[in-house]
């Protein structure tokens, strides 16, 4: 029996993001080639008119799991039954700007669109936050947004995620499918902590730590982390745009293994709300390495953390601390 549609909504669908998201999106890659899926895309009136231009697309483009479109500048009619909600609407980072540059900005959307979601959307809702800053964005959302649980409020930090796996199987020439369990710790921000103390490759005789593979602990511990820290900001520098392709594809897989399960044995990256695992302060929204089943999350626990990864791990939660009172005096 066919499945019943389930209602995407994505904001900032007229951006960059949005536009290669929503055909991922319309073609399962983000819930499944099995399940389709009605479209619900929300923009400001300036970009009222592109919006419908990419509605037209998406009928044009005749997917056959697309069983509707709803393309509206109106957050109360795109929240309306939402069952998952991408937040990608904000104003992106351009060129010399850190992610604190664009706080004010997108604070107080994501207070409002709180409201709006806590309102109108299905029970059980789940919420990605991409636009950033994205870890305080959504914090700022689950805080505006009570009657939301805080287990359904993530941020995506998958991206980064899977940058690290690209650096590995890069330096390594491997297939980026035969590397797994790498951590990012944090912020998506330059202080996050790309982990690879417990990543694993897998290889003809068994999985092999990467650890033992790449030999170069001066790499591993310096210019890797630092690749993968600033390679937001290289994007922007090559492209004069930030990142839009990989997010999208970033955001399909978090949902998607969000929804659908993590591989038995395989971990991924989320921003999810810190219950103070790992000494992480509770109250934050703090990227873990998580396993998924029937649709819930869970925090990986147990892993030994040496005193280099320990820093790492306080610094960036002292920068999310500093942002979340930084988003406060921006709203008050
Ligand atoms: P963009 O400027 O191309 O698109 C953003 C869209 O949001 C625009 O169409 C804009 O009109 C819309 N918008 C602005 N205010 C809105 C509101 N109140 N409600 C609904 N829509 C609104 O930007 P982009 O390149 O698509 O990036 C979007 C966001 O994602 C930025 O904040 C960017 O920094 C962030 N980003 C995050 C990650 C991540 O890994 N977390 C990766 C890349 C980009
Ligand atoms: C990215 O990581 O590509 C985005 O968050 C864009 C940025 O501002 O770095």
């Amino acid at each position: 029996m066919a499945k019943d549609p389930v209602r995407v909504l994505v904001t900032g669908a007229a951006g960059q993001i949005g536009y290669a998201l929503v055909p991922m999106i319309a073609r399962g890659v983000m819930l499944g080639p099995d399940q389709p899926v009605i479209l619900h895309m929300l923009d400001i009136p300036p970009a009222a008119e592109a919006l419908d231009g990419v509605k037209m697309e998406l009928v044009d483009a005749a997917f056959p799991l697309l069983k509707g479109v709803v393309a509206t500048t109106d957050v109360a009619e795109a929240c309306k039954g939402v069952n998952v909600a991408v937040m990608v609407g904000g104003f992106p980072r351009k060129e010399g700007m850190e992610r604190k540059d664009v706080m004010t900005k997108n604070v107080s959307i994501y207070k409002s669109q709180a409201s709006a979601l806590e309102q109108h959307a299905a029970p059980n809702c789940k919420v990605l936050v991409v636009a950033n800053p994205a870890n305080t964005n959504a914090l700022i959302l689950k805080e505006f947004a009570p009657s939301i649980p805080a287990k359904n409020i993530t941020c995506l930090t998958r991206l980064d995620h899977n940058r690290a796996l690209g650096q590995i199987s890069e330096r390594l020439s491997i297939q980026v499918s035969d590397v797994k369990n790498v951590i990012i710790w944090g912020n998506h921000s330059s202080t996050q902590y790309p982990d690879v103390n417990h990543a694993s490759v897998k290889t003809p005789g068994g999985e092999k730590p990467v650890r033992e593979l790449v030999s170069d602990d001066a790499w591993l511990n310096g210019e890797f982390i630092t690749t993968v820290q600033q390679r937001g900001a290289a994007i922007i520098k090559a492209r004069k745009l930030s990142s839009a392709l990989s997010a999208a594809s970033a955001a399909c897989d978090h949902i998607r293994d969000w929804v659908l399960g993590t591989p038995e044995g395989t971990w991924v990256s989320m921003g999810v709300y810190s219950d103070a695992s790992y000494n992480v302060p509770a109250g934050l929204i703090y990227s873990f390495p998580v396993t998924c089943k029937n649709g819930e999350w869970s925090i990986v626990q147990g892993l030994p953390i040496d005193e280099f990864s320990r820093k790492k791990m306080d610094a960036t939660a002292v920068e999310l601390s500093e942002e979340k009172d930084l988003a406060y005096s921006c709203l008050s």
